[in-house]
């Protein structure tokens, strides 16, 4: 893989800035952002109201913790303009999240928020090794989702030739790829799984592609998946984060010279991490649930706003801005089964341990009697053909499971292509259970 360390002379000052310019940047800013929330959003001026918090309360950044946090609810409750800070005539584009019940939550971005934006994604791209003159393929998708559009602003800034493909046909992904010849591909990890076998089954080595790197994010996923991308396509697989209430893809991103967890854009974002539980505010380095506090955005402040996302908060190594470490779960995903937390990714984990099987997976749970039980759904690959082997895998697969998870789940080995593919976020859980 080539090196794309990106020099320091072309990084912005901020990120290669000293600690305490980093807070004093965070405090003046942080003031701006609480008073803006506080003066113009009906929303943020009656909760600070009720939990007796006041922008003026504001000195330093351990005040912070005086404010109450944002949740998702209240952007519902609020649907679907109710929490913006600026008069709609100002509000120059919305996203939503597509939401698999219920209304779907709305945000929205000034001229200002939108060109922050770019900036964020550029920044994002240029650590994960592209640059400017780069030609970028973006499948994530476009649309009310922000990982297409926002992938998109951002190489523009940064000075990409960009190829707006989006999500699907994977066929004419290869294709394309094959004949504008990109050295950077934005898409989530589980659908560059699904353009990987497109590239072999029209019988072309991945690893003679053009691309020197991918930019993965939108869905959790693991570091042992990244060495399958990487070994598969002989280029570097790199995280991006982002959520649409803080913005979208790019409140942090991973390093390509050092791949250790992703550097939080925090001269735009505050992070904490909180005890999910009390919401009390942790130490850096221990585990917990992500908050972020918005720093300049304009449409949408968002004070506090509880992701719900696990992670911890690290000192930061490429650069001066702190990491969070790669996010292997949200408490959404996680499944309790018999009393024992699973998620997803750690099932990835051992099937990517396992030769023989594809990285394609699909937990469903179901009901056995009155306890819960766990099947996974995985692929072979084409060469295993006998059914002995298959058995062993499953066994094999099973044993992992059983012994680095802690839990009994049941193996179905299916054909090649015998599971669901996605375009965009991989849906990983199917509930079956009838209790
Ligand atoms: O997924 C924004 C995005 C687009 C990020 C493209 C990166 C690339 P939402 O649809 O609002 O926004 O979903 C946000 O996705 O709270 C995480 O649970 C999850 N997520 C996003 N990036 C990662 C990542 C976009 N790199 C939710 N690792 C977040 C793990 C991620 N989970």
């Amino acid at each position: 893989m080539k090196d794309l360390t990106p020099p320091k002379d072309i990084l912005d000052p901020i990120e290669i800035a000293s600690r305490d310019e980093i807070t004093a940047l965070q405090e003046q800013r942080m003031a701006w952002s609480l008073r803006h929330a506080y003066d113009n959003s009906p929303f943020f001026k009656a909760n600070f109201d009720k939990h007796g918090a006041h922008p003026d309360d504001f000195k330093t950044l351990a005040d912070l913790a005086k404010f109450p946090f944002t949740m998702k609810q209240d952007l519902r409750d609020t649907y679907p303009f109710g929490m913006f800070a600026m008069p709609q005539d100002q509000v120059a584009r919305v996203h939503a999240s597509s939401g698999t019940t219920g209304k779907p939550t709305v945000v929205g971005y000034t001229q200002n928020d939108i060109s922050n934006w770019a900036d964020c994604v550029a920044r994002s791209i240029r650590a994960s090794g592209g640059r400017k003159g780069d030609i970028c393929h973006i499948s994530y998708g476009y649309g009310l989702f922000t990982g297409g559009l926002g992938a998109h602003y951002g190489a523009e800034r940064l000075g990409c030739t960009v190829v707006p493909v989006s999500g699907g046909m994977t066929e004419r992904q290869v294709t394309l790829i094959q004949d504008f010849k990109p050295q950077i591909i934005m898409v989530t990890p589980s659908y560059m799984l699904a353009i990987l076998d497109e590239f072999r089954r029209q019988g072309i080595d991945p690893r003679e592609s053009s691309l020197n790197v991918g930019i993965f994010g939108a869905e959790p996923w693991t570091n042992s998946m990244r060495g399958e991308i990487e070994q598969a396509f002989d280029m570097h697989a790199v995280d991006i984060y982002g959520l649409s209430e803080i913005m979208g893809p790019g409140v942090a991103n991973e390093c390509v010279e050092t791949k250790d967890g992703l550097h939080v854009w925090e001269d735009h974002f505050y992070p904490e991490i909180i005890d999910p539980a009390t919401g009390e505010v942790l130490p850096d380095g221990e585990m917990g649930e992500l908050v972020f506090t918005t720093l300049t955005k304009e449409a949408l402040p968002m004070v506090r706003y509880r992701t719900r996302d696990l992670t911890r908060i690290l000192p930061g190594t490429a650069r001066s801005m702190r990491r969070i470490e790669k996010i292997t779960g949200r408490s959404d995903d996680m499944i309790i089964l018999r009393g024992v937390n699973v998620f997803p990714t750690q099932i990835e984990e051992q099937i990517l341990k396992c030769a023989g099987l594809a990285p394609h997976f699909q937990i469903e749970l179901i009901s056995k009697g009155r306890m819960d039980a766990m099947v996974v759904h995985v692929e072979c690959t084409a060469d295993m053909s006998s059914s002995d082997a298959r058995d062993a895998t499953a066994r094999e697969l099973a044993h992992h499971i059983k012994s680095v998870v802690g839990i009994t789940a049941a193996i179905t080995v299916h054909d090649p292509n015998g599971v669901a593919r996605s375009e965009g976020k991989a849906k990983r859980v199917v509930d079956n259970r009838t209790g």
